[in-house]
């Protein structure tokens, strides 16, 4: 039974991928080519708002993100997923959703993660739905595959699975969110423009086009399993070697492609080459550089060489980096009962998060 009239808010967040999600086998179900590993951040840092109600009353769905009323027709690739929790919950009232990120979208900050992700988790409690973790993470999924990691929070893994009904490709987590608390993202903002080629559009393209995709299958597996044992044995350098070269491999995919595809802008490889320099001068690797389908810079690191990191990169600042926003690894979405972002009376947004 649906909780019908009454307004239920969760909150969650993106994650980052150490090893990416590059490349779909099932592009309706999304099911990956690789399995991919991922950090969730901190909601204190980043963070998805999301309110929902449902109605009989209502005629239709309506959803707001960032204040603005979204074409559903544009969403629907993402978004069939609530007609997939209505039918589990045995209901058709429709839903009146509004949605806040606290950082801008589409640009290599994964806010269809974070977005999709507490989707999922919202609904899954005004539809009373009852599905565990895994169950919402096979959903999330279905949204926008690198949700599924940010179900959960710490250390992520999405195992790719081979079902065709994609019943064995979800998320679980590996080390929960305090088991390395050293461990930190330093997010370097340099663009807040919308990509060019969402991420969805970039794997297609990479797939069916470019003849390296096939051996980035298995580097991807390896890096994965030795990545996982980096981060049990809390081997940063190790770790962090992985973590570069899986960011390359994914542009240098990119690059490619045909038509080819650039996420990377100048300021990001400016950052690139400071990370290098700074890790060169330590004579080990004391941070990470790794980018999603965008220019924006997450730099990995640990607590203890923040400092260090942060005035290897002041030259770039209020130049290249418009901001930087640090973030510890965080856990996965929960509820929250005292917020909620719609109007009960207007149904409309009630605007309170501020942006970066
Ligand atoms: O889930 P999507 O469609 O937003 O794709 C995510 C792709 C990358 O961010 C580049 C990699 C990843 O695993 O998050």
């Amino acid at each position: 039974m649906a909780i019908l009239d009454r307004v239920l808010t969760a909150q969650g967040s993106p994650n980052i991928a150490f090893i990416k999600y590059w490349g779909k086998r099932d592009e309706k179900l999304i099911l990956p080519c690789n399995s991919s590993l991922s950090i969730t951040l901190s909601r204190e840092t980043f963070h998805t708002t999301t309110s929902i109600m449902l109605s009989d009353k209502f005629k239709e769905d309506k959803l707001y993100i960032d204040g603005k009323e979204q074409d559903l027709e544009r969403e629907k690739e993402r978004l069939w997923i609530l007609d997939e929790m209505r039918e589990k919950a045995g209901t058709r009232a429709r839903a009146l959703i509004v949605s806040e990120n606290n950082f801008p979208m589409a640009s290599g900050i994964a806010s269809s993660a974070s977005g999709i992700a507490t989707l999922v988790y919202a609904a899954n409690g005004t539809l009373e739905l009852h599905m565990n973790p895994k169950e919402m993470s096979i959903m999330a999924r279905m949204g926008s595959g690198s949700a599924c990691r940010s179900i959960f929070g710490g250390l992520v893994e999405w195992h790719k699975g081979s079902n065709t009904d994609g019943s064995d490709s979800f998320a679980e987590q590996i080390f929960d969110e305090n088991y390395w608390p050293e461990m930190v993202d330093s997010l370097a903002i340099v663009s807040q423009e919308r990509k060019k080629t969402s991420s969805r559009a970039g794997m297609r393209q990479t797939v069916e086009t470019n003849p390296l995709f096939k051996s980035r299958m298995k580097s991807a597996e390896d890096r994965l399993k030795k990545s996982i044992n980096a981060y049990k044995k809390k081997d940063f350098g190790q770790l962090a070697e992985y973590i570069m070269a899986d960011s390359n491999e994914l542009h240098a995919l990119a690059l490619s492609t045909v038509p080819s595809i650039r996420y990377l802008n100048s300021a990001s490889l400016k950052i690139i080459e400071v990370i290098e320099i700074l890790n060169e001068n330590n004579g080990k690797k004391i941070a990470a550089y790794t980018f999603d389908a965008g220019p924006n810079a997450h730099i990995i690191t640990l607590k203890k060489h923040l400092d260090e990191v942060a005035s290897a990169l002041e030259p770039l600042q209020g130049k290249e980096i418009i901001e930087t926003r640090t973030s510890e690894v965080g856990g996965g979405p929960v509820m929250l009962d005292d917020i909620s972002l719609i109007d009960k009376k207007k149904l409309v947004p009630v605007r309170m998060q501020a942006k970066l």
